[in-house]
């Protein structure tokens, strides 16, 4: 037997034991790689007779070819056993309940703000969005807070180092902003709220220095104090999935409203315990108010042409009064306990047909 059938007969016994797909490849360098052992005869072919030569080049291409389909149709076998493999290993029983185990839940600041865009979506609003980091102008000045202004004090406003103009950008203290930027790029009519995060140095039980709000704002040639109350009625029915809710709109003041209402929502306390939509005690929900002509201005609008409303809530203060909980700094701790007490399944999407929570 010459010593090229008997490398064969070697070479084609460890491909068919190759025991995986990584095994077959070892094989298939140890005979064809660079440094293989048919390769190595190959190399010697250039010293040997023209003679010998003419026998052993075809007899070393033949060998070469053969390898290479064993080796093709040896992967091929490897492949349908891993295969079968996995589909024995990786079956399901489609009859168990969805997800058993699922562990994670969904924030309530999460869950109100889903529920918050879904009804106002349904009223045909669009959501909007502005940066966190603002200018003063957006912020304040083009909302009619002048610099001297007694409002810029309440707002325990963030400043960042002045940059190199002088300019001192700010931490947004309100979702308010978000009007002006709106109105600069799109034609009325318009209909949006904002929903975001927004900054004040401020912390208490009620209070964290980053927060959530929703601003709310409409204009269109006609558009009356009357929308606003309609507006805000249906939202708070649907918010709080009541029939009916006791409202009370109470004057206030405001610079970017004029008249501007503070809205009030009926409610009753039991052992501490907050009962929305009825009783004869009243809890503050939101700011709104008449877009003033000033703030229409600002935005680049005719407020002779244009008129509307705005209003702005907590959407951490929703959470707490619709779910009950008490303290707002315990929202950020990121507390496994309270999550799991307090979050959402990530299953229950809101929605206004299937019901909001
Ligand atoms: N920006 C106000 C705040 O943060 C909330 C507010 C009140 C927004 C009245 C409005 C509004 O759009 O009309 O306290």
């Amino acid at each position: 037997m010459t010593d090229i059938s008997k490398l064969e007969i070697e070479i084609m016994a460890e491909i068919a034991n190759a025991a995986d797909e990584a095994a077959l490849e070892a094989v298939r360098i140890a005979a064809l790689g660079k440094k293989g052992s048919v390769s190595a005869i190959m190399k010697s072919l250039g010293a040997m007779t023209p003679d010998e030569r003419k026998e052993m080049g075809p007899k070393l291409n033949g060998l070469k070819t053969a390898i290479t389909d064993a080796v093709g149709t040896r992967a091929a076998e490897l492949r349908e056993v891993a295969l079968e493999a996995r589909l024995v290993s990786e079956k399901i029983d489609v009859t168990l309940p969805v997800r058993p185990q699922q562990r994670g839940t969904i924030h309530p600041v999460s869950q109100v703000w889903d529920e918050v865009v879904q009804i106002f979506a349904d009223l045909g609003f669009s959501v909007a969005e502005g940066p966190h980091i603002e200018t003063d102008f957006y912020n304040f000045e083009a909302l009619n807070i002048p610099p001297e202004h007694p409002a810029r004090q309440e707002h325990d406003t963030f400043y960042f180092n002045p940059r190199e103009d002088g300019e001192r950008m700010v931490l947004r203290t309100h979702t308010s902003p978000v009007q002006i930027r709106t109105m600069e790029k799109t034609e009325p009519p318009i209909r949006i709220i904002a929903p975001g995060r927004t900054y004040r140095c401020d912390s208490d039980q009620t209070h964290t220095p980053m927060f959530h709000q929703v601003e709310g704002l409409v204009l269109d040639s006609d558009t009356h104090l009357g929308n606003l109350k309609w507006c805000l009625e249906e939202f708070c029915k649907a918010f709080f999935e009541l029939d009916e809710v006791k409202m009370r709109f109470r004057a206030s003041h405001f610079p970017f409203t004029e008249p501007s209402m503070e809205v009030d929502i009926g409610c009753s306390w039991e052992d501490g315990q907050v009962k929305i939509g009825v009783g004869d005690d009243w809890m503050e929900i939101l700011g709104s108010g008449m877009v003033h002509p000033d703030v229409i201005r600002a935005g680049g609008l005719d407020p002779d042409k244009v008129q509307g409303f705005a209003f702005g809530m907590g959407i951490d203060r929703l959470a707490m009064l619709k779910y009950g909980i008490p303290d707002l700094r315990a929202f950020f701790e990121a507390d496994l306990r309270w999550l799991r007490h307090y979050g959402f399944s990530a299953l229950n999407v809101p929605e206004l047909a299937g019901g909001l929570s």
